[in-house]
């Protein structure tokens, strides 16, 4: 019998669009001789499923399931495509552990760590990886702009502590502008974090395990047009070169690969996960780890596994499988 998946999108960042075409990707490649797929939107409490004519059919809570036509539709399996909260941060997770749903995410811990830039670049610093200096800011606590550029240096990097897409990142080449980056992060965040400026090539490395497999995609190189890989870098066609192979050394291209397994492991990651590096005289900087990855028809990670030969219907089922796998074992 055809298992039912859940493709849940939307959220409530300024991720929300990707998010939306990250699932119709899920959807357009999902194998239907194996599936079938239903996108559930979730926008702060609105959870919501939209059939093809626009009716809209409220997800029951309370055990995740909608009810279409007087036929009550349960879920084996829920396929997370929602940047940013709440399915990279770790609440989807927690939400669809206590119902014994399985995901295709790392798990709930995984993902709150890893969301948490501050947080996990201390992780990563402490399996010996290197990681730019940086310095956390708690809302409503009291700091100094001097004392930072005194330790952190020009420039420097302005980021909400949890976030994505570059929203509300600046890059802060003299100090008296610090001070409304740090505002413009806050609007985003809770916590900003200030992070040293690492000068280099910005690379990246896809990792997928299935089944007890680790499958490591080859590396992509981003070379933005902008002064960093900021929003519109990311998201205008034209706006950043990403060169697949990257255009690294084979001793680098094997250290980063390593290194993206190690972590991929340390971190006790699960299905679909892409680690940012950037590389400064040869040595590798860890920027960030994402656990929902986009999946859009030009987003990074389909891109590097077209190139080793796998296309993302393959990825999306050995995603799903390697989901309900582990969920089986446990
Ligand atoms: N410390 C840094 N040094 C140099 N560039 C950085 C640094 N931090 C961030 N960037 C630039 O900003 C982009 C977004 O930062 P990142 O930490 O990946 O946030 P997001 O989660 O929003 O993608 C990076 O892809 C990179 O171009
Ligand atoms: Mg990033």
């Amino acid at each position: 019998m055809k298992k039912n998946i859940a493709i849940v999108a939307g959220g409530n960042s300024g991720e929300y669009e990707i998010s939306i075409q990250s699932g119709s990707v899920v959807e357009k490649n999902l194998d239907t001789e194996l599936y079938n797929s239903y996108i559930i939107v979730i926008k702060g409490s609105d959870w919501y499923y939209l059939d093809k004519e626009g009716n809209r059919f409220d997800v029951d809570k309370n055990e995740f399931s909608i009810i279409i036509q007087g036929e009550k539709i349960i879920f084996d399996c829920v396929f997370i495509a929602i940047h940013g909260t709440p399915g990279e941060d770790g609440k989807l997770q927690g939400y669809f552990d206590l119902l014994a749903i399985p995901y295709t995410s790392c798990d709930q811990t995984t993902c709150s760590l890893t969301f948490n830039k501050s947080f996990c670049n201390r992780i990563v610093y402490s399996l010996g990886v290197n990681t730019a200096k940086s310095i956390l800011l708690y809302k409503n606590q009291k700091y100094k702009t001097d004392g930072i550029v005194d330790e952190i240096k020009l420039p420097c990097f302005v980021k909400p502590n949890s976030g994505g897409s570059s929203v509300g990142i600046t890059k802060v080449e003299k100090m008296e502008n610090l001070q409304d980056a740090i505002k413009t992060a806050f609007k985003e965040d809770d916590e900003v974090i200030v992070e040293e400026f690492i000068d280099g090539t910005e690379i990246t490395c896809g990792i997928i395990k299935s089944k007890g497999k680790v499958y490591v995609l080859p590396i992509t190189e981003i070379v933005s047009k902008k002064e960093f890989f900021d929003y519109d870098a990311k998201y205008t066609p034209g706006m950043a070169d990403e060169i697949t192979p990257a255009r690294i050394s084979e001793k680098t291209e094997k250290e980063c690969k390593t290194t993206s397994v190690y972590l991929y492991e340390n971190l006790n990651c699960s299905g679909l996960v892409r680690f940012d590096y950037i590389l400064h005289d040869e040595l590798l900087y860890f920027l960030e780890v994402n656990t929902v990855p986009g999946l859009t028809e030009d987003s990074i990670i389909p891109r590097q596994a077209k190139v080793m030969g796998i296309s993302i219907r393959q990825l999306i089922t050995m995603a799903i499988e390697d989901a309900l796998d582990r969920k089986s074992k446990t």
